[in-house]
């Protein structure tokens, strides 16, 4: 695709690709040849540049380091069987990198600059994307403040960058968690809707807890009371509860997640009962004790649809049916990657064609 920005375009000497084994590759290890690069200065976007993947020159008092003045994206790309790059559904996330952009004070990033960024870059590292099976490109945006003032104000200078990095599985296996009933990662009218660092960080430690205790990860229940389901990890979460699919409703705490909205779109086509509301801890477990917990399953970008194996709750664990018995979440994980892989029609046009 041409590029309609004035753009610096600067390749490396030699490409990384042939020291990339991608019958094994870990999840964020290893960066593509490229990055690209903007500056907002002054009130207005320059520099626009693909560049080599280096490492960046940033102000020791840039309030992206003292106050997590920073937000990204995660979307992914795939290589079709004819060659071709498709990403999934990007504009949806310069929709909600912009919603983070405005929470956080920084300015909107343009369409084209995202496009054409997105589109140039990918371009001269189609190489990067991988076509083994269950492997994808996963691609980064951000930006974060480029100021070099200390002091709290509305940043003035930013950067937005786009880098990438072959992946494959973020789970290896399905997960177990374990409902969160101390800490919390966000409260109504906080930013658990945005996708910035500072949602993130302090959910590293509770995290690291539950893992010293054998889970993999947490579910995340409300600030106020700890009664009502919000997030898993990184992820939405959904559960088949009888014949109905159940996720939290969105709100405040909530990241409006792009594989969420897909999953629930492909259900309500499928003519599943769907409900977005709030969703009790105690209905879920009391679902789990009388087995009509038949599925759960964390929905995101990195990890697509991550199987729960087991959910931790007041000193029990409560394990769930066995993944292949489990019909919703395995079918709708083979439709998006029929979708995403060009197996099937993309009838709803949420391929974006490099
Ligand atoms: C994603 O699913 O894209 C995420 O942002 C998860 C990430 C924090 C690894």
């Amino acid at each position: 695709m041409i590029a309609t920005l004035n753009m610096d375009i600067t390749k490396v000497a030699q490409s990384k690709i042939d020291k990339v084994d991608f019958q094994n590759i870990q999840f964020g290890m290893t960066y593509s040849d490229h990055l690209f690069a903007a500056d907002y200065e002054d009130g207005e976007w320059r520099n626009f540049k693909i560049d080599p993947y280096d490492d960046i020159k940033i102000s020791p008092a840039s309030p992206a380091l003292h106050y997590g003045i920073s937000i990204f994206e995660g979307l992914k790309a795939y290589k079709h069987e004819d060659g071709n790059v498709y990403v999934f559904r990007p504009d949806k996330n310069l929709e909600r990198f912009n919603k983070s952009a405005e929470r956080m004070c920084m300015p909107l990033l343009p369409e084209n600059i995202y496009f054409d960024g997105l589109n140039t870059l990918l371009d001269l590292d189609r190489e990067w994307v991988p076509n083994v099976p269950g492997t994808s490109l996963y691609i980064r945006p951000f930006m974060y403040s480029n100021d070099d003032y200390i002091g709290i104000r509305p940043s003035r200078n930013f950067k937005f960058m786009i880098i990438t990095c072959p992946v494959g599985a973020y789970y290896a296996k399905p997960v177990k968690v374990k409902i969160e009933e101390h800490f919390v990662r966000a409260v109504e009218g906080g930013s658990g809707f945005c996708k910035t660092g500072c949602n993130y960080g302090p959910a590293i430690y509770p995290a690291k807890l539950a893992q010293e205790k054998g889970y993999d990860q947490l579910i995340w229940t409300d600030g106020k009371a700890h009664k009502y389901i919000e997030e898993s990890g990184t992820m939405n979460v959904m559960f088949v509860i009888g014949n109905k699919l159940i996720t939290p409703a969105l709100g405040d705490t909530i990241l409006p997640g792009i594989t969420r909205d897909s999953v629930l779109i492909l259900a309500r086509e499928w003519g599943y009962d769907v409900e977005e509301r709030k969703v009790e801890v105690a209905e879920v477990i009391s679902a789990a004790k009388d087995g009509t917990l038949k599925e759960a399953f964390g929905a995101g970008t990195a990890a697509t649809i991550a199987h729960i194996e087991l959910i931790g709750f007041n000193g029990d664990d409560h394990k769930l049916p066995n993944v292949e018995e489990r019909e919703f979440s395995n079918k709708v994980l083979k439709a998006m990657d029929d979708i995403k892989l060009g197996r099937v029609q993309d009838k709803h046009n949420w391929l974006h064609k490099i």
